[in-house]
């Protein structure tokens, strides 16, 4: 969708207000993830979020999006992203990928997990910690990488390797959602693939701030839009999770301002240290 074009590339100043943003979402989904258990709604969990992100004086990003009506995305089992909270109560065993923005003083922070209910399926267990590592492992190249690209090739390869170590199926990697650049606006150039791809991207410099998404399935990465025109589901009906984080990279190294740690204790085991903002 985006270009490589136009990237906007922010002072550590606008910076530290994004921070702001992303720590709003980040307590708007520790709220939320309080709140998740069977019989619950998944309007129930907007209404949470959006209490956080206004009583915080800040607004949410995802409300009036091109049309969009509501403050979360919840995405529950075979939907993959764009799940529209409703009366939806859900249920044991449900996999639930939320995903929430909040703007503060125009500037943006964007972040999801997943999470799955008691009982749970240990293989939607392992699609869940593969997903939230393979986030990790591209924030860290961030760090590491030279290029945008190492991002998608990072995601790949915790997928391939959880596979080799399970010997199951490897997940599929959601190729028609990306990750994408932040700021001023929610979804700004460039474009960060969940895969590796010829094009190696924009060189990684002090100033770019993304948001990571990989989306994994259990089954084919094949996917459609519901007659709502917003929820995304695989068409084989296979589950789906999504871990997203908004990263800054400085002068001195990378934060991650929608993690409270600002992603140091995920990182270090990584071998990266992040920045100070
Ligand atoms: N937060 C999603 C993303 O990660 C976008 C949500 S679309 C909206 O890019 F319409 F719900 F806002
Ligand atoms: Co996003």
């Amino acid at each position: 969708m985006f270009g490589r074009d136009r990237v906007e590339y922010k002072t550590p100043e606008q910076v530290a207000v994004m921070r702001r943003a992303g720590l709003v979402v980040a307590d708007a989904l520790d709220a939320v993830r309080a709140a998740i258990a069977p019989g619950v709604t998944t309007a129930e969990l907007d209404a949470v979020a959006e209490d956080v992100i206004t009583a915080a004086g800040a607004t949410p990003s995802f409300l009036g999006y091109h049309g969009y009506p509501a403050s979360l995305c919840v995405s529950v089992n075979d939907e993959i992203v764009h799940g529209i909270p409703g009366p939806r109560v859900l249920q044991p065993g449900d996999v639930v990928s939320v995903d929430c923005g909040a703007v503060v003083d125009g500037w943006h922070g964007d972040s999801a997990f997943t999470v799955v209910l008691d009982p749970a399926d240990p293989a939607d267990l392992a699609l869940v910690a593969t997903t939230q590592d393979a986030l990790w492992a591209g924030i860290a190249a961030l760090a590491t990488g030279d290029r945008l690209g190492a991002v998608g090739g990072a995601v790949e390869d915790v997928v391939e390797e959880a596979a080799a170590r399970t010997g199951a199926q490897p997940f599929g990697i959601v190729e028609d959602y990306v990750g994408h650049g932040i700021g001023t606006a929610m979804h700004q150039p460039p474009d960060v693939p969940n895969y590796r791809s010829r094009d190696r991207g924009v060189r990684l410099r002090p100033g770019l701030c993304v948001a990571v998404e990989p989306m994994l399935v259990r089954g084919a990465q094949d996917n459609h839009v519901l007659a709502d025109d917003w929820t995304v589901v695989t068409d084989d009906g296979a589950r789906s999770a999504h871990w997203e984080h908004t990263v800054a990279l400085l002068e001195g190294g990378i934060v991650v301002l929608t993690a409270r740690d600002g992603g140091a204790e995920r990182l270090r085991a990584l071998g990266v240290e992040v920045a100070t903002l």
